[in-house]
């Protein structure tokens, strides 16, 4: 898909160019048929042809220039028409404007500014009627092709499979995919209850899948006949996933990776793949999609290895999307407890006192509902535009350090005491830069961390949330104290003795 992307922007930088050239060429044909210069004959103008490739090649090197940083061939599809047109408009204006002065600067007469005038009106005119032209190609003929494809593939655009559903991510994600018109299924083993996504459980256009998701054949009958997967499904934070390695690896990593196969297999496009900025683990500067990654756990370690598998099935029918969550706050169906701005709100309000550790370290923030809003901005996005991409998912103004964090909750919760301290132990120290998704899917979050702040202490004041050290909470906690892990554990795939069991 990425050679056939390339093509595909090859092939449209080409015909950018062969219209620019022939916009040239047809004005100076024009002015000159119209308004011949003094002694002016028709073979000198053929004769003086050749002395014009350097101009010609001048044009093409500054309009490749503008038409790539207007993003002619990356982001533009993207755009709507008018504004497409108004893009399109701005480039060629500043291309031969460009032109122009540098026309002037080496010799003035070398292009007249009649023909130079007129080739921009016709460059204009060419360049907006193609894309006007491919709009209604892909609007029309596609469309008709597409509604035959569909017909054959039974595949639902508008219904979506959201695997770990039922967890504090997907109990936000699912009223605003119901909203969105989607039809909703969700596979989950319910690991910690299903309260979470109880309204909707008898939902028409909710189909729960009460599974593992590492058993393929669920996989299988929950995947069939929908054409976008997002998956959320894991053991989630450092330490639920330190508790047992062997079946860490196999919940996050193997069980993505067959999932993804199974995907590829039934002819799901689209595969949104819940990451994490953690990646990153601890590093002082502003780290972008490109930036080193440097995990400093197995949580982490895990996602860098499904983003890698994931990012190496993509294919010209198979696009996965990777979205590096910030670490996340606020209040949804599950509203967990072991993530530190919940924590600390909660610690502040319960017990009046809150202690920061290791407060110079850095982290992006994000609100459930923005993580929420994020995948459906990747659902809805042109496929060509997010086709493996990965995507830091936050605000560049939600970066604060623990510190700063802390006392925010502690300026917030009236009488809480704010302690700090040092350890060793948690190494994460990471600044993120959000600016593609914003670019590139005009994804904008909403709540700030103050508003999160006070809405979890809202929450608490109206009794939405109970005891916040209970195990329903936390992950780690309920893995250990409610058996989680053990009942994970007796179903893991790797269990091979049951396969030896030989019926007599
Ligand atoms: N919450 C955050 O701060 C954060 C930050 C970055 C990334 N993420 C990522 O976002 C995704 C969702 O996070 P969350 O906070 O909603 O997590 P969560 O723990 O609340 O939810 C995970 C869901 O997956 C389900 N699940 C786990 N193992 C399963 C299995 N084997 N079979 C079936 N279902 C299973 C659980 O029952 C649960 O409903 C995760 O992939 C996580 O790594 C979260």
């Amino acid at each position: 898909m990425k050679r056939l992307l390339n093509f595909d922007r090859g092939i449209r930088a080409v015909a950018d160019l062969l219209m620019l050239n022939v916009s040239f060429l047809l004005s100076d044909i024009i002015i000159k048929a119209f308004f011949p210069p003094v002694g002016f004959q028709w073979n000198q103008f053929f004769y003086k042809l050749p002395e014009h490739i350097y101009g010609m090649i001048l044009v093409n090197i500054i309009a490749l220039i503008v038409f790539h940083m207007n993003g002619f061939y990356t982001r533009s599809r993207a755009y709507q028409s008018r504004y497409k047109a108004l893009v399109i408009v701005q480039a060629v204006c500043v291309c031969y404007l460009i032109f122009g002065f540098a026309n002037y600067l080496v010799d003035s007469n070398f292009i007249s500014p009649a023909v130079l005038i007129l080739s921009w009106v016709l460059s204009i005119g060419f360049l907006v009627s193609a894309r006007l032209w491919s709009l209604i190609w892909r609007k029309v003929i596609l469309n008709e092709v597409g509604q035959q494809n569909r017909a054959i593939q039974v595949v639902n655009d508008k219904e979506v499979l959201v695997i770990g559903g039922a967890g504090y991510i997907g109990s936000a994600l699912l009223p605003l995919l119901l909203e969105e018109g989607y039809s909703v299924r969700i596979l989950d083993a319910f690991i910690y209850g299903d309260s979470a996504i109880k309204p909707y459980l008898t939902h028409p256009k909710v189909k729960i899948y009460r599974a593992d998701f590492r058993q393929i054949d669920k996989i299988v009958e929950a995947v069939k006949g929908v054409n976008s997967v997002i998956h959320l499904g894991a053991l989630v934070g450092d330490p639920a996933c330190a508790l047992d390695e062997n079946l860490t690896i196999e919940i996050n990593l193997m069980a993505t990776r067959m999932i993804a196969e199974v995907c590829k297999g039934f002819g799901v496009r689209n595969f949104i793949f819940a990451s994490t900025c953690s990646v990153y683990g601890a590093s002082d500067d502003v780290l972008d999609e490109r930036s080193k990654l440097n995990p400093v756990s197995l949580y982490a370690r895990s996602k860098i290895a499904c983003e890698k598998i994931l990012l190496e099935l993509a294919s010209d029918k198979f696009s996965p999307v990777i979205l590096r969550f910030s670490t996340i706050f606020g209040f949804s169906g599950r509203t967990r407890f072991d993530l530190v701005v919940n924590l600390l709100t909660a610690k502040a309000y319960i017990d009046q006192e809150i202690t920061v550790i290791n407060g110079d370290q850095w982290r992006p923030f994000l609100h459930v509902e923005d993580a929420a809003r994020s995948v459906v901005a990747a659902l809805k996005a042109p496929r060509e535009l997010v086709h493996a991409q990965v995507y830091n998912v936050g605000n560049n103004n939600l970066n604060y350090t623990l510190l700063q964090m802390g006392e925010l909750v502690a300026h917030l919760v009236p009488n809480a005491k704010l302690i700090l301290s040092e350890s060793d132990q948690d190494r994460r120290n990471y600044r993120v830069d959000c600016s593609k998704i914003q670019r590139d899917l005009k994804y904008f979050t909403k709540w700030t961390l103050e508003d999160g702040i006070r809405q979890m202490i809202k929450a608490f004041a109206e009794n939405k949330l109970q005891d916040y050290k209970s195990a329903e909470y936390s992950n780690v906690k309920s893995l250990m104290e409610r058996g989680a892990k053990d009942q994970l554990s007796a179903q893991s795939i790797l269990n091979f003795q049951d396969l030896l069991i030989v019926e007599a």
